[in-house]
């Protein structure tokens, strides 16, 4: 079905409401794919650009995590068709890049700007304006038209909310632990933030079979949460320094540390909470232009290793499924992680309820 409208949720200006409007979609180019959105999740990362922690240009539509049924296809476009059930990526892949020939394709650029299609143009439209669209998605509306690459088509018996998830914080979460810091069986975890993908990185490191698994947030209904996603141990970082609770649980820190906050003070008690030899592991993004400091002396007495990882370190095409697989067998749990769900009306509900921190994870359900 082409659209002459559609309602779409809109940023006009940071730090304000997002403004649910009539917009225009226009059909896809060759190499786009139309997919109509069934669920997409509430995730702190698109709160940041709403707080104007991260300014890419305005007007924009936000929202990355998400999954629903392709619509239409344009030309040469294979692999997908309509009817598919999908898993949007909010990564491109141009498939010829050094990156993408690495298996990474999450840190390729892809040909043109982050906002808009690989050919520079926008399909979202308002009264003859272009509208920017986050990480060409652009999720927070009824329909989007993505670049063909970012749509992985996902077998057709699973909850379109839980599809949404494994689009975001599941693969981020869960990928950390498998794909980046490659937590080995027995060894000793401490995840800082406790919300919708931190709770993944608990669970991933469940997953594996991790040996103490330390939740830190300064909310006790997330460390509840936490417990219920596999933390072994609980720190509330407002009840006393987190970095010498966690140290004082595990005889003098952990083998690997997340942060999953996107805080540079956060960052700071990561690193200190890693044991000799042991691993710090940046999940969350901070704000930019944010900063942390360490001792560098340390780094080398201690051997210790700082790495960073976006969207879990993951290649899609095979990640999703295999989340997705896990989550059918019961060994992840996604619809836990679902403390509400709104309609796209209730957006801004939703991000409040996020800033508030009373969800796990917040979805908007079409
Ligand atoms: N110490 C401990 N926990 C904290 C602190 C702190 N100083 N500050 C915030 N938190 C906790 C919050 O209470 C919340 O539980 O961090 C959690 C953040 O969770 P969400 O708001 O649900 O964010 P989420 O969507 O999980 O994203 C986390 O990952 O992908 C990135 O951009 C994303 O930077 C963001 C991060
Ligand atoms: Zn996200």
């Amino acid at each position: 079905m082409l659209l002459d409208t559609m309602k779409a949720a809109v940023l006009n200006d940071y730090g304000q409401a997002l403004e649910l409007e009539e917009v225009r979609l226009d059909p896809p180019r060759p190499g786009e794919v139309q997919v109509r959105i069934g669920a997409t999740g509430v995730c702190h990362s698109d709160y940041h650009v709403i707080k104007g922690e991260w300014k890419y240009g305005l007007p924009m539509i936000l929202g990355h995590e998400a999954a629903g049924v392709v619509e239409t296809v344009g030309e040469g476009v294979g692999g997908v068709k309509p009817g598919d059930h999908a898993v949007i990526s909010f990564r491109p892949a141009c498939g010829v890049c050094r990156l993408c020939a690495m298996g990474r394709s999450v840190l390729c650029e892809g040909p043109g700007d982050r906002f808009k299609m690989h050919d520079g143009t926008a399909r979202v439209h308002r009264d003859g304006q272009d509208l920017l669209v986050l990480a060409r998605v652009g999720s927070f509306a009824e329909q989007v038209v993505v670049p063909a690459e970012q749509v992985i088509p996902i077998r057709d018996d699973v909850p379109m909310d839980v599809l949404a998830l494994i689009g975001c914080a599941v693969t981020t979460g869960v990928g950390a632990v498998v794909n980046a810091a490659k937590v080995e069986p027995g060894s000793t975890v401490a995840v800082i933030g406790c919300g919708g993908v931190g709770l993944n990185v608990i669970q991933g490191a469940a997953l594996v079979n991790a040996s103490r698994i330390v939740a830190v947030d300064l909310l006790d209904n997330k460390l509840e949460y936490a417990r219920q996603f596999g933390a072994t141990d609980t720190v509330n970082g407002s009840a006393g320094d987190a970095v010498e609770q966690v140290r004082a649980l595990t005889g003098g820190g952990v083998d690997y540390a997340f942060e999953v906050i996107g805080n540079g003070k956060t960052v700071e008690q990561a690193i200190q909470m890693t044991r000799v030899a042991g691993t710090a592991c940046i999940v969350g993004m901070a704000p930019q232009g944010s900063t942390s400091s360490f001792d560098p002396l340390l780094f080398v007495n201690k051997e210790t290793k700082l790495i960073g990882t976006w969207y879990g370190s993951a290649r899609p095409r095979i990640d999703f499924p295999r989340m997705i697989e896990l989550t059918m067998a019961g060994k992840l749990k996604v619809n836990e992680l679902i403390s509400r769900r709104y309609s796209l009306d209730q957006i801004n509900e939703g991000f409040e309820c996020l800033g508030r921190g009373e969800v796990a994870r917040g979805v908007i359900v079409f």
